[in-house]
């Protein structure tokens, strides 16, 4: 088999990658070892910047997203008993973030692409790469029994943090930068219509808790705990008992509703350079990984792709590598403003373990200087809704 691109991993990046090759006539072949349905219900992240919003509408895979997503314009920050809205929109000259789960996300990219009769292989095996730095780097794999192998022009590694194609290249090579975090997120989807109409960020002494939403009827909660937190010991009513104790305010009622799905995540940041070896570019969560306290995750692995593929293109149309060989840079000082942010929401609104009262009172006065300054509160809502670097 020969494809132009060959894309490893059919998430966010790699699903949209492909399509927006598409739209440029360009064939390539998603590889991606799960099977469909276990990617379609994987649930991630909520929260769609305006660019990321505008990119798949101009793609046309964004018609149930105009239809169903939900435009927020502001968000809550709670601490010390009391929430202060951050009016994104206001003081972003309008900008808007939209609430649309990945799942949704996914489900229309895998869609799309299945319309377009282009190859997206699921449950493939033992996907391996070779020659990475030749200009006929290959992928080697397992689907429906039959060892494949596929020459490409260039392969995309948008196989996610756990994939193969980061640690395929070798030792040396790139650079790796991490930070882990004591905790972690308990989160819960709900049966339940969402209890504010808009994001709560809730900064408590007992912990962090976030009151997001999927629909008008889905809610969306996570609550702060150890990162090596065993899910089993926490049943429905110990998670609500705590939801209410760190989003509770008086006239306020938390509605419970049943819970669906159950799951602890970790936190971590991490950021490899370059995002590149020869002809494998790393996408998305392979060369990055943001907590996801600043909803960044999603959005930064779109706007990978979305540099790459006008790469790719220009090379096609003129043979000119010159974006391909920026490709790495160009991300990484968004990457690097979308950690430093995350970073900071993170470290802002989570109780460190071993936080001490000097720690404690940093915190707050950080959350005090939010709350109450406009450019600090303007400094917040640009990062969280997109900033164009
Ligand atoms: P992924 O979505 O990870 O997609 C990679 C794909 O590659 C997957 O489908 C995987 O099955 C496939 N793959 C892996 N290995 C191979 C292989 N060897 N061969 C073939 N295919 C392979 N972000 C937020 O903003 N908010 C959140 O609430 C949030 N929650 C998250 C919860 C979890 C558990 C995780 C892991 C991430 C969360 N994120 C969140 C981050 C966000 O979901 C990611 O940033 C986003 O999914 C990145 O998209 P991606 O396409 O780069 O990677
Ligand atoms: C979500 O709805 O899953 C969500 C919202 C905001 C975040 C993280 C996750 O910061």
């Amino acid at each position: 088999m020969r494809t132009r691109v060959g894309i490893v991993g059919a998430g966010p990046a790699g699903l949209t990658l492909a399509h927006l090759l598409h739209l440029e006539g360009i064939d390539s072949v998603v590889l991606e070892n799960r099977s469909r349905e276990y990617v379609e219900a994987r649930i991630r992240a909520g929260v769609l910047e305006q660019r990321t919003v505008d990119l798949l509408v101009g793609a046309g895979v964004g018609e149930r997203l105009l239809r169903e997503g939900i435009v927020h314009h502001g968000i809550e920050l709670q601490f010390g008993g009391e929430r202060h809205r951050v009016p994104l929109s206001e003081l972003t000259g309008g900008k808007t973030i939209v609430i649309y789960g990945q799942t949704e996300v996914v489900k229309d990219l895998i869609e799309a692409r299945l319309a377009t009769g282009r190859p997206l292989l699921f449950e493939v095996d033992d996907v391996r790469l070779e020659e990475v730095t030749s200009t006929r780097p290959r992928l080697r794999f397992r689907h429906e029994g039959r060892p494949q192998e596929l020459e490409c022009d260039l392969i995309a590694g948008c196989d996610g943090f756990h994939g193969v194609c980061r640690p395929s290249v070798p030792p040396g090579v790139l650079t790796a930068f991490s930070r882990e975090y004591a905790y972690g997120w308990l989160g819960i989807l709900a049966a339940v219509a969402p209890s504010s109409d808009e994001l709560v960020y809730s900064s408590h002494e007992r912990g962090f808790a976030l009151l997001s939403l999927r629909s008008p009827s889905l809610s969306r909660l996570y609550l702060q705990v150890r990162a090596d937190e065993d899910v089993a010991e926490w049943p429905d009513e110990r998670i609500w008992a705590e939801l209410h104790l760190r989003l509770g305010l008086p006239g306020w009622t938390l509605t419970e509703g049943p819970v669906l799905e159950k799951g602890v995540t970790g936190m971590r940041s991490y950021v490899v350079e370059p995002m590149r070896h020869g002809n494998l570019f790393l996408a998305g969560d392979a060369a990055h990984i943001v907590p996801p306290t600043g909803a960044k995750g999603l959005n930064l692995a779109i706007h990978d792709v979305r540099v790459l593929a006008n790469a790719i293109v220009r090379w096609y149309r003129s043979g000119d590598e010159s974006a391909l060989e920026r490709y790495s840079d160009e991300c990484l000082r968004h990457v690097w403003r979308a950690e430093h942010f995350s970073w900071w929401m993170t470290s802002m609104l989570h109780l460190p373990p071993d936080e001490d009262p000097f720690g404690l009172r940093l915190r707050l006065a950080q959350l005090h200087y939010v709350a109450t300054s406009r450019a600090a509160a303007t400094s917040l809502a640009e990062n969280y809704v997109g900033f164009e670097l």
